[in-house]
């Protein structure tokens, strides 16, 4: 855990601020790699993800960029209304489930949205280090169009482009036709809001699984205080041993678990980075992840953020 004060804030589009935050006594902050977030614990007791959208070589501060979504779940407002320059704020991180893969020839970066963040991130280690990218940036307007400076003289040279589609994403960027045909050794990566996400996944559905990477922006861990399943809960069994663990209807399988005082490795507990995967032989979870494929659900969970919607589920533990 990290104490950092906010030096600065910024106006950067319609909607966003973005939050510099520095170490108290002027210290440089620990190292990280284009595509990590911090989890800020704001003001509320909530704890939201956000990207680090400045150079991961710039160790004097970090910067993240906060969408003001009033109907969202009151992050990103207590961001906005609550946080002000001279205040200090508690982080984890930063971690990094998005990382940049090494070797590829090509990269093509896909951003909607706020979602430019760790995209933004991206693009600038790929230019110090003097690699092939293109990158894409949809938005409503250009108003709201965050960070669209930095990009200026990629969008001089072509390497950049904005898409404004005014709302209707038909007016937008044609994902499917940009992906239609991967090249080899192209790596894609996107983030963006979920009808954006959506459409990426599908238009990429045919690249090669190791080459597509993402990252749901505003993806947090289930809490025991969080959205309950569709059922009255259940249990788990731990098939090597017999043990049976109930599992409430607020509750991951992984709090249930370790309430249990079963200690099991997570990571990002997020759905985002495979590290609680474990094998099931019977009964059903809710999966809740954002990276199985629905081959994969038939058989693997990701036990950070599935729950059991009622009657037993049976682990490979
Ligand atoms: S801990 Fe990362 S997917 Fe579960």
């Amino acid at each position: 855990m990290l104490t950092l004060r906010v030096r600065s804030i910024t106006y950067e589009a319609e909607g966003i601020l973005s939050f510099e935050l520095v170490d108290p006594e002027g210290r440089e902050l620990p190292a990280f790699d284009a595509g990590a977030h911090l989890d800020v614990h704001v003001p509320g007791g909530m704890t939201r993800r956000y990207s680090l959208c400045d150079p991961p070589w710039e160790r004097d501060h970090y910067r993240i960029a906060v969408l003001d979504a009033p109907d969202g779940r009151g992050g990103s407002r207590a961001m906005h209304q609550r946080v002000r320059a001279g205040d200090l704020l508690d982080v984890s991180g930063p971690h990094n489930f998005f990382p940049l893969a090494a070797g590829a020839r090509h990269s093509v970066l896909l951003a909607g949205g706020i979602g430019i963040t760790p995209i933004l991130a991206m693009m600038e280690q790929l230019r110090r280090t003097g690699q092939s990218f293109e990158l894409h940036y949809c938005t409503r307007t250009r108003e709201r169009s965050a960070f669209a400076d930095r990009l200026a003289s990629e969008v001089a040279d072509g390497r950049a482009r904005l898409h404004h589609d005014g709302g209707d994403p038909r007016n937008g960027l044609d994902i499917a036709g940009l992906l239609r045909s991967p090249r080899e050794g192209t790596h894609l990566y996107y983030c963006g809001p979920p009808g954006f996400m959506k459409a990426a996944q599908e238009a990429a559905a045919h690249w090669p699984p190791e080459t597509v990477h993402f990252e749901h922006f505003g993806a947090i861990p289930p809490s025991a205080g969080s959205a309950a399943t569709a059922g009255d809960g259940g249990e788990v069994v731990l098939e090597r041993s017999g043990r049976r663990i109930p599992v409430g209807p607020a509750q991951t399988i992984l709090q249930a678990v370790r309430e249990a005082g079963i200690d099991y490795p997570s990571s990002c507990e997020a759905g985002m980075c495979r590290t609680c995967e474990v094998r099931y032989v019977g009964g059903r979870p809710e999966h809740n992840d954002f990276v199985l494929s629905e081959e994969e659900r038939q058989t693997h969970v990701l036990i950070c953020c599935a729950r059991v919607g009622d009657g037993a589920l049976v682990l490979d533990l």
